[in-house]
C-alpha cells in the first residue's frame, strides 16, 4: 500500500522530527497533540529547523514554505480519520500510549498502519490496545534523535505483525533514505540494549569519581570516535528517557549492567533532565 498521509501522535523531541522528515518526501503529515499549543510548538520548531537549511542553502524558500504547507498542527484526534498510517512518539509510559492507541484505533481507518516509536515497550504489549483485526498492521517504527540527520529506523515486528506492513514500512524508509534494521521484539529492540549499559556504566563511573564528566566524554569523542561522550549524549536524549528505558530494560532482564545508577536517579528526580532543562551531567548552554 503507498502511504500518502501520515498522522503524527506526538510533537515533542522525536514526534515534531518524525513529522518533518515525512512532510519534506510530499507525505501530508498532521501534528497532534491535546494541547494545541504544543503542537503549535511542534510544527514552530519544525519550521525552525527549514529555516536553518534554508539560510546553509539546502533547500529554497519555496520549498520550505511547501513543507509547512503540507504539515498541520491539531489537538484533535479525530484528524487520524483519514491516515493511511499513524505513528506515535509520546512519552516512554505504557498506560499513556496504550490509552492513546486504544482511542487512535476508534478513528483511524481499519486498513491504516499503526507505528509506534516506542524505544523499549514490547510492541505486542502496545498492539493488545488495539482490536484483533488491526495487530496484523501494527509495528515498531524507531526513530533517532535528531530525527532529520540519524538515518536509521529500527523496524519491531510483533507476533502478530504481516508481511505487507512490512513492506510498507521499508518502503517508506527508501522514501526517507532511511536505513533500516529489524529487530525482535524484546526490551530496549537492537540500539538501547546496547547502548544503556554503555551510557549507565558511563554514568557509574562518573559516580565513583574515576572521571570528571569532562573526561569521561572526552574519553569517549577521542579515543573511540564517538561523535558525543556518553553523558553529553545522555543529557541529549534526556535523563528522563534514559531512565525509562533502563528501567524497562532491567525489568526485562533483570541483569546488573541494565540497572539505573543512583546518579541518573537522583538528577531525574532533581527536575535535571539534560539539555531540556539546562543541566544534566554538564549545565546548557555550554
Ligand atoms: N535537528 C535537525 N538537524 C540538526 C540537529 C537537530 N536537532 N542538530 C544538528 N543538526 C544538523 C545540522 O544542521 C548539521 O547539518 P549540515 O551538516 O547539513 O549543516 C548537522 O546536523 C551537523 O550538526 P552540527 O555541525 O551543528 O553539530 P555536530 O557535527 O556536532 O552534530 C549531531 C550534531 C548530529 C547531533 C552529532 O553530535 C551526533 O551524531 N550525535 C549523536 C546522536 C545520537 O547518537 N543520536 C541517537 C540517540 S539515541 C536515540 O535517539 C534513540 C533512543 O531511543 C534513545
Amino acid at each position: 500500500m503507498s502511504i500518502e498521509r501520515v498522522f503524527v501522535a506526538g510533537a515533542g523531541l522525536m514526534g515534531h522530527g518524525i513529522a518533518q522528515v515525512h512532510a519534506v518526501i510530499g507525505k501530508r503529515v498532521t501534528l497532534y497533540e491535546p494541547d494545541i499549543a504544543r503542537a503549535d510548538a511542534g510544527r514552530a520548531r519544525v519550521a525552525g529547523n527549514l529555516e536553518r537549511a534554508v539560510a546553509k542553502g539546502r533547500m529554497t524558500g519555496q520549498e520550505r514554505e511547501a513543507v509547512l504547507g503540507r504539515l498541520t498542527a491539531t489537538d484533535d484526534l479525530g484528524a487520524a480519520a483519514d491516515a493511511d498510517l499513524v505513528v506515535e512518539a509520546v512519552f516512554e509510559d505504557v498506560d499513556v500510549k496504550t490509552a492513546l492507541w486504544a482511542s487512535l484505533d476508534a478513528v483511524a481507518p481499519a486498513d491504516a498502519i499503526f507505528a509506534s516509536n516506542t524505544s523499549s515497550i514490547a510492541i505486542d504489549r502496545l498492539a493488545a490496545s488495539v482490536g484483533e483485526g488491526r495487530r496484523a498492521r501494527f509495528a515498531g517504527m524507531h526513530f533517532f534523535s535528531p530525527v532529520p540527520v540519524m538515518p536509521l529506523i529500527e523496524l519491531i515486528r510483533g507476533s502478530a505483525t504481516d508481511d505487507a506492513t512490512e513492506a510498507a514500512i521499508r518502503d517508506l524508509a527508501a522514501e526517507l533514505g532511511k536505513q533500516v534494521i529489524v529487530s525482535a521484539d524484546r526490551p530496549g529492540f537492537i540500539v538501547n540494549r546496547i547502548l544503556m549499559p554503555f551510557l549507565g556504566e558511563a554514568m557509574r563511573a562518573y559516580e565513583e569519581g574515576l572521571g570528571t564528566a569532562e573526561d569521561i566524554d572526552t574519553g569517549a569523542r577521542v579515543g573511540l570516535n564517538h561523535p558525543m561522550g556518553p553523558l553529553e549524549l545522555a543529557d541529549f536524549i534526556g535523563l528522563d528517557v534514559c531512565l525509562g528505558i533502563m528501567r524497562v530494560l532491567h525489568e526485562g532482564f533483570g541483569q546488573a549492567q541494565f540497572a539505573p545508577p543512583a546518579i541518573l536517579e537522583q538528577l531525574v528526580a532533581d527536575g535535571h533532565l539534560g539539555q531540556k532543562t539546562g543541566q544534566g551531567f554538564h549545565r546548557y548552554p555550554r
